[in-house]
């Protein structure tokens, strides 16, 4: 008799969730890759007991987003090197019985460049935000030798606590526009423009036109933000990009298989996304 294959649990922690294209997409490459399985959105407002409910549900791996990236540390029982130095954990793999925290939002950002035409590194990068996506990024730009790096955050405090990690970090304060400097790149890693969200309020109508502005945001497809760059012929990096080769990393973790993007799954979620 055939051996049945293993029933794979897995899931996205977070709050709010309705957003999430994780588990349209997780479940589509399992099917493709001919995994048992089920992806499950856990919208949680707390996370008490978390890793007790894991191991009993024995989940295979699980995905954490907004608002949990950096407060699922203290419930897990190892974390990789990167994920360490960020603090942020976007992915949670059950080895044996241990749950190993890892970040993929780095590989994903860096995987979001590669269509990228010109880029003066030479100049610096605004980045906005300050949460676990943001940090994750700013590591990354680090890593690909970044001179300069400007951060502003709502909250001053959670920006000068990064600022304090890494090198060639100047802080400003929230919507500050006195600088001098102009920017290669722009980066919105706020949840602003999102899908129930205000707007980023922040305006491109003086910003040189060969800043590259990108936007972590995926839902819509086209933020405000990016929309008005799209206006100003401006280079511009989608958030579903980056969205898109984190979760292949993700379920590479997992399974250590490379699913693909195909156009089939590219339509379902574009579809998905429009309709929200
Ligand atoms: P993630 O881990 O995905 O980055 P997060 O840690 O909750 O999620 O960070 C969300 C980011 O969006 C933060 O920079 C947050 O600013 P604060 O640190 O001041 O909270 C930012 N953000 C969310 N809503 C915002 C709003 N209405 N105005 C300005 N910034 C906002």
């Amino acid at each position: 008799m055939r051996k049945k294959s293993k029933f794979h649990l897995l899931g996205i922690i977070g709050y709010p969730l309705r957003q999430s294209m994780s588990p349209i997409l997780h479940n589509y490459w399992m099917n493709k890759n001919s995994l048992n399985g089920y992806y499950v959105p856990l919208e949680l407002n707390n996370l008490k007991n978390i890793n007790k409910a894991i191991k009993a549900m024995n989940f295979t791996g699980l995905n954490v987003t907004i608002p949990y990236k950096k407060s699922i540390i203290k419930y897990l029982d190892k974390i990789d090197e990167d994920a360490e130095k960020l603090e942020a954990v976007n992915t949670i793999v059950n080895k044996k019985g241990k749950l190993i925290g890892y970040n993929t939002d780095t590989i994903g950002f860096q995987k979001g460049l590669k269509n990228l035409k010109k880029w003066n590194k030479n100049l610096p990068v605004l980045v906005i935000g300050a949460g676990g996506a943001a940090e994750a990024i700013i590591y990354s730009l680090c890593k690909i030798k970044i001179k300069k790096i400007y951060l502003m955050n709502r909250t001053i405090g959670k920006a000068k606590k990064i600022g304090l990690k890494y090198k060639n970090i100047k802080i400003i304060r929230w919507l500050e526009r006195d600088f001098v400097d102009d920017f290669s790149m722009i980066i919105n890693t706020t949840s602003l423009g999102m899908i129930g969200y205000p707007k980023l309020p922040i305006s491109l109508k003086e910003t040189n036109k060969d800043t590259i502005v990108y936007d972590i945001v995926y839902n819509p497809l086209k933020t405000p933000f990016i929309k008005e760059a799209e206006k100003n012929n401006m280079d511009t990096i989608k958030g579903l990009e980056m969205f898109l080769e984190q979760a292949k990393e993700s379920f590479g973790l997992w399974f250590n298989k490379h699913p693909k993007i195909d156009t089939q799954i590219l339509k379902l979620i574009k579809n998905k996304i429009e309709k929200q």
